[in-house]
């Protein structure tokens, strides 16, 4: 068979352990060839690809990023499944292993199901909040760069008195918010699926302070105060129609400083969570979603995803798997607030 793959969305540690599981398994053990398409679905939409082959995955297991480059192109504008269906046929291949998100397997979902285009899906998002798994690759790595990061605000705002606030990527879930809220031993986390009020949120600044140690306030970039939404940076939504989130941790700062009078400062983390080496439990995954994932083209088994059930890797449809945003649940955010304050 000639498979082509594909890394779409942000990127995220592990993609290249995901890739070089699919071409080591795919190559060596079922004599598969493969095709890298270039900066996610951009590469199948014009074409854009070139042989990936063992030589192409050697050594780059701990390399954050991705060696096939990524872009939030969106193939489901204008003609582009048509686009797509041509450029696989003119190459010979016989069917796609889209490695992505939310918005690169939605669209996945749709190429197949409604123009017959034959993909195996493997989930990865730092964001965690994809349906039918139990964990994305990357969120492990995302929450360990964000534990440690306010590990080290610990020190700093118990020397300067200070509010240290921690803002957070996460899109419209809260789960790095809450992992390493919990781990870091943040005073309050700020999550989207729960609307937070900031008197409520100076209280437990204030708590704080009278221990003799200084807040800590993990914000997630979606969260948002009762009542709505404070202005946010200005940016263009991209392709799959997402703003640019962020801005939330500076205007806690400006909120925390009038309400209680104490300083406060903001760190956005940014894409600092995103880049680097992946952690042993993301390579892991990755490489299994890998091994797995080829299997299923191998098989036929088109129009699935691979997805962690317990620690059995499983196939799941596509549609199952991108029908709903998997996000924090109440009562597990419920058990972190006995640590506020
Ligand atoms: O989906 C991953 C993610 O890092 C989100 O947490 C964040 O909102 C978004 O991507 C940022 O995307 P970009 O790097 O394109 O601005």
């Amino acid at each position: 068979m000639r498979i082509g793959v594909l890394t779409g969305g942000g990127d995220c540690p592990g993609l290249n352990a995901v890739i070089r599981a699919i071409v080591r398994k795919g190559a060596g053990v079922h004599g598969h060839e493969f095709l890298g398409y270039r900066d996610g679905w951009r590469g199948p939409l014009e074409g854009d690809g070139g042989p990936l082959g063992v030589p192409e995955v050697r050594g780059i297991l701990p390399r954050g990023g991705t060696i096939l480059g990524s872009s939030r192109t969106n193939p489901m504008s204008g003609d582009g499944p048509k686009r797509v269906a041509e450029n696989l046929e003119a190459a010979e291949v016989d069917g796609l292993i889209a490695i992505g998100g939310e918005d690169t397997l939605g669209a996945a979902s749709r190429l197949h199901s409604e123009h017959g285009i034959p993909i195996v899906g493997v989930p990865k998002t730092i964001d965690n909040d994809l349906g039918a798994t139990d964990y994305t690759f990357g969120f492990d790595t995302a929450v360990n760069i964000a534990m440690e990061a306010i590990d080290r605000l610990h020190t700093t705002a118990d020397s300067h008195h200070r509010v240290l606030i921690v803002e957070v990527m996460g899109r419209h879930a809260g789960w790095i918010a809450f992992h390493a809220g919990l781990a870091g031993g943040a005073n309050v986390i700020l999550i989207p699926e729960q609307a937070f009020d900031i008197e409520k949120v100076c209280e437990l600044v204030g708590r704080r302070f009278a221990s003799r140690f200084a807040p800590i306030v993990v914000v997630a970039e979606g969260a948002e105060p009762v009542g709505g939404v404070p202005a946010r940076d200005e940016a263009p939504a991209d392709a799959f129609g997402h703003v640019r989130l962020g801005g939330i941790g500076h205007w806690l700062e400006g909120e925390i400083e009038r309400r209680t009078g104490k300083e406060a400062r903001a760190t956005v983390l940014g894409h600092v969570q995103r880049g680097g080496t992946p952690t042993a439990f993301d390579r892991v995954l990755a490489t299994r979603f890998g091994l797995h994932a080829i299997e299923a083209a191998h098989a036929g088994r088109w129009g699935t995803m691979v997805a962690l059930r317990g620690i059995e890797i499983e196939l799941v449809s596509l549609a199952e798997a991108t029908a709903q945003l998997k996000t924090v649940p109440k009562e597990l955010y419920q058990e972190a607030e006995v640590f506020f304050g």
